[in-house]
């Protein structure tokens, strides 16, 4: 492991100790492990990875009243302050400016592999069990309902409307969750979304059969 590495998982480790929407560190540990595992499956500079991974949430846009250029500019500035190279700042600040998903009918290009494998891993945090969690923390965070029969979801076309939403937190999984199995952009993110993607789909046929719905917005199994 470089020194960079070191120092960045130390900064982001006393940052996000306490993050209580599900954006905390062991959230940023499990997106810097399972990217440097696709990296090492595809090929990618798996130090670059590990950093952008590392740094991918540092002032993220959900958090900083809708600002999406003060991460890539964060992550930047942090990386040149403890004496990265300004290329290595530079590829990590591009790949930070690509991870976040803009809602449904917003396509999130990658210019590099390693763009694709942090972005990768941190839509694998979003689904799954663990995903499931998250979305119900980060919901709880904002006051949100768990659920709102009478307030379906949305398939926003542009981020503004993605991001100014306030609907129940059933409605995410409809507006980016069940989405992001197929928008995977690595062979090896596919594979591992595939069962994570399984497991939301019987979670919301539970839920809503308990709720005494038996069918809702496209979630039979
Ligand atoms: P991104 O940058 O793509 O939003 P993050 O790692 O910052 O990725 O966080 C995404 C996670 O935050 C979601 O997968 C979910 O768990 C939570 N989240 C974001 N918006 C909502 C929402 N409206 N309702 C519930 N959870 C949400
Ligand atoms: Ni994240």
């Amino acid at each position: 492991m470089t020194e960079l590495i070191s120092i960045c998982e130390a900064e982001m480790m006393a940052k996000f100790s306490d993050e209580g929407s599900g954006h905390d560190w062991f959230h940023i540990l499990r997106v810097r492990n399972s990217a440097e595992k696709i990296a090492m499956a595809e090929g990618a500079n798996v130090e670059i990875t590990i950093l952008a991974a590392l740094l991918h949430d540092i002032d993220d846009h959900k958090f900083n009243g809708g600002d999406v250029y003060a991460g890539p500019i964060a992550a930047h500035n942090f990386l040149i302050s403890i004496g990265a190279k300004a290329d290595v700042a530079q590829s990590v600040a591009d790949i930070v400016n690509q991870v976040t998903f803009k809602g449904a009918g917003v396509d999130t290009p990658v210019s590099s592999i390693e763009a694709a494998c942090v972005q990768d891993a941190d839509r694998l945090d979003a689904i799954g069990a663990i995903g499931v969690a998250r979305a119900f923390a980060y919901g709880g965070s904002k006051g949100r309902l768990l659920f709102n029969p009478e307030d379906a979801p949305g398939l926003h076309a542009d981020f503004e409307s993605y991001k100014s939403n306030q609907g129940a937190t059933i409605n995410h999984f409809f507006e980016k969750l069940l989405l992001l199995k197929d928008r995977m952009q690595t062979a090896t993110g596919r594979a591992l979304a595939a069962d994570r993607h399984d497991f939301m789909q019987q979670f919301l046929f539970a839920f809503f059969e308990e709720w005494g719905i038996s069918r809702m917005w496209g979630s039979e199994k």
